[in-house]
């Protein structure tokens, strides 16, 4: 059978990277308080905070590299016979780094800068400032261009179209807290998917899914993709 699957990833499949989770003992989420540094209100009050934030996270996000569960992704869409999307969380680029074309950032991307005032996108620069202003129009209105908490994710028609199309639907590494992406396996699910987890700890969502496999992303994923790769043999 050719699949049509999409995958869900979060956090925990960067987490073996050295790139930090959000929830667990010693997430971003324990020693920042995401109000400030993670919503357009917080932007307001302290904008150097914010860069401050995420200049870190782009600097970690350099100096990271894939580990065997992105590459495994990677090699699913290249060697599989199906369609393979990646619908990530992260803002991160390992996915893009290991190999992976067909990837959608639903909560944008550490690499790219927005102008607040005009719209305008374009590669970050490793430090971003308030005092820094947006090539199209001059406005010192430059922001991460990061979905936070408030704004509405990317290419969310588009996603939902190709949960409705998947014959297969896995979310790895995230822990199903935060909306749209933690209704994604109901949306697949009733549109006639099968589902799959594969996370270190059961999701708050894993009642939904069909399946779920607990353990580190570097071992489950490798090993589901070397199976559903072994399945489309002839
Ligand atoms: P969370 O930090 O909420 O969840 C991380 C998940 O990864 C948990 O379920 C962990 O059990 C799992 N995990 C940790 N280490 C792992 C490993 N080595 N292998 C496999 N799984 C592992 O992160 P997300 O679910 O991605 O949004 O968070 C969703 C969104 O909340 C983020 O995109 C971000 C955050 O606030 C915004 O900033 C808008």
């Amino acid at each position: 059978m050719t699949e049509d699957i999409v995958i869900l990833t979060g956090a925990g499949i960067s987490a073996e990277s050295g790139l930090g989770t959000f929830r667990d003992v010693n997430g971003l989420w324990t020693r920042y308080d995401l109000e400030e540094v993670a919503t357009p209100d917080g932007f307001a009050r302290n904008p150097a905070l914010v860069h401050e934030f995420y200049n870190t996270r782009r600097a970690n996000c350099r100096a990271a590299t894939p580990n065997a569960a992105h590459l495994a992704l990677a090699r699913l869409e290249r060697e599989g016979l199906g369609r393979v999307l990646v619908v990530t969380q992260n803002v991160d680029d390992l996915h893009e780094r290991a190999g992976s074309r067909a990837v959608w950032h639903m909560h944008g991307r550490l690499a790219r800068a927005l102008c607040a005032a005009c719209g305008y996108r374009w590669d970050a620069p490793d430090f971003m400032d308030p005092q820094d202003t947006c090539p199209a129009c001059a406005a010192h209105a430059t922001r991460p261009d990061v979905v936070w908490f408030g704004e509405y994710p990317h290419r969310m028609d588009e996603i939902w179209e190709r949960l409705r199309a998947a014959t297969l639907f896995v979310a790895i590494g995230t822990s199903g807290q935060v909306y749209p992406a933690a209704a994604f396996v109901q949306d697949a699910g009733r549109a006639g998917a099968r589902t799959l987890e594969l996370n270190l700890e059961p999701s708050a969502g894993i009642s939904d899914f069909d399946e779920a496999r607990l353990g580190k992303a570097s071992d489950l994923v490798p090993a589901w993709v070397a199976e559903v790769l072994a399945q489309a043999e002839p």
